[in-house]
């Protein structure tokens, strides 16, 4: 099955499981609920549940047990996303397409959407009904310091910091292995500590995909925010540029990013080289976060 059909296959798997845990939330406070819904069901990509899944497929490790994983990492990102346009961050009016959240609702109510959407996150890992505490719990332990201030919290602190400065390659590696690395590199992991039978050999290998995949990403991330369009991207094209952001092409110069990319998807190419052909998709991800339009 090509990444395309398996797309389509995990997404749709992944949105029925999010769509049961949100449905839970609506007893309480209707605009909340219906904020965390709007903030979940508008588009993305789904490549973090994408990338739990594969991660399992690789590993022959069965899809029912990725499922509380897969929705775990969205809930994260989406979260990570609310706040992220919120005015006191990067400002911004679209995301996916749509209003931004503090946009259509208000900006307490993006606030607590946010927060609202990461404790979710933990109570939908601590409940897979497949796996015993004794693997759930460094599963929890992984995803908490990925979202925090050792991961994409301290991150996304660097990022605003260092907003309007110019940062060394270095730097810049550092901020993006947080911001955006971290719950990538998750991602990975919570796939692979899913099964008691996976290899050292495995992990290490999957962390060090995983590290140049997530740094890739938002890579790519800063070069659509100059090459593509506001309609295609379903954000504001130009962002970056307008907020004087730290970015690779800022730094390196289109070519520069785009080479620096190309690397980091060959180091993750070469990382797999154990893998035999289950771990496919998981190569034919690497070529698409490079490659894709939004
Ligand atoms: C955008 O992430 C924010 C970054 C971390 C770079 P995605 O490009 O995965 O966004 P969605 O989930 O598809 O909207
Ligand atoms: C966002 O990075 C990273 C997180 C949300 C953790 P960006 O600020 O570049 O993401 P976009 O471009 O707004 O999606
Ligand atoms: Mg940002
Ligand atoms: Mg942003
Ligand atoms: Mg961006």
């Amino acid at each position: 099955m090509h990444l395309k059909q398996l797309t389509r296959q995990y997404q749709k798997r992944v949105d029925h499981a999010l769509e049961e845990l949100i449905k839970n939330t609506s007893n309480i406070a209707t605009k909340l609920h219906q904020a965390m819904h709007y903030s979940v069901f508008n588009g993305g990509k789904r490549v973090r549940p994408l990338l739990v899944y594969l991660t399992g497929q690789a590993l022959n490790i069965p899809t029912e047990h990725q499922d509380t994983s897969a929705c775990a990492v969205e809930l994260i990102h989406c979260y990570s996303l609310v706040h992220d346009d919120m005015p006191a961050m990067d400002d911004d009016n679209l995301r996916r397409g749509k209003p931004t959240c503090h946009k259509q609702f208000s900006e307490a109510t993006a606030l607590l959407t946010g927060d609202a959407l990461q404790t979710l996150a933990f109570e939908a890992l601590s409940n897979n009904k497949y796996l015993d505490a004794k693997l759930i719990l460094p599963m929890i332990k992984t995803l908490a310091h990925a979202s925090g201030a050792a991961g994409m919290a301290g991150g996304q602190a660097i990022d605003l910091e260092a907003t309007g400065k110019s940062l060394s390659l270095e730097q810049l590696k550092v901020m993006h292995e947080h911001k955006t690395g971290a719950l990538i590199r998750a991602s990975v992991q919570l796939g692979a500590l899913c099964s008691k039978n996976t290899k050292d050999s495995e992990l290490d290998a999957l962390e060090n995909y995983a590290k140049n995949i997530g740094l890739s990403f938002q890579i790519k991330d800063d070069i659509l925010d100059i090459e593509s369009d506001t309609q295609t991207l379903g954000k504001q094209q130009g962002a970056d540029i307008s907020l004087n952001k730290a970015t690779y092409p800022a730094l390196l110069g289109l070519d520069g990013a785009k080479n620096m990319a190309n690397q980091c998807h060959q180091n993750a190419l070469d990382s797999l080289s154990q893998f035999n052909h289950n771990a496919d998709p998981l190569r034919w991800l690497s070529e698409y976060i490079i490659t894709r339009d939004h």
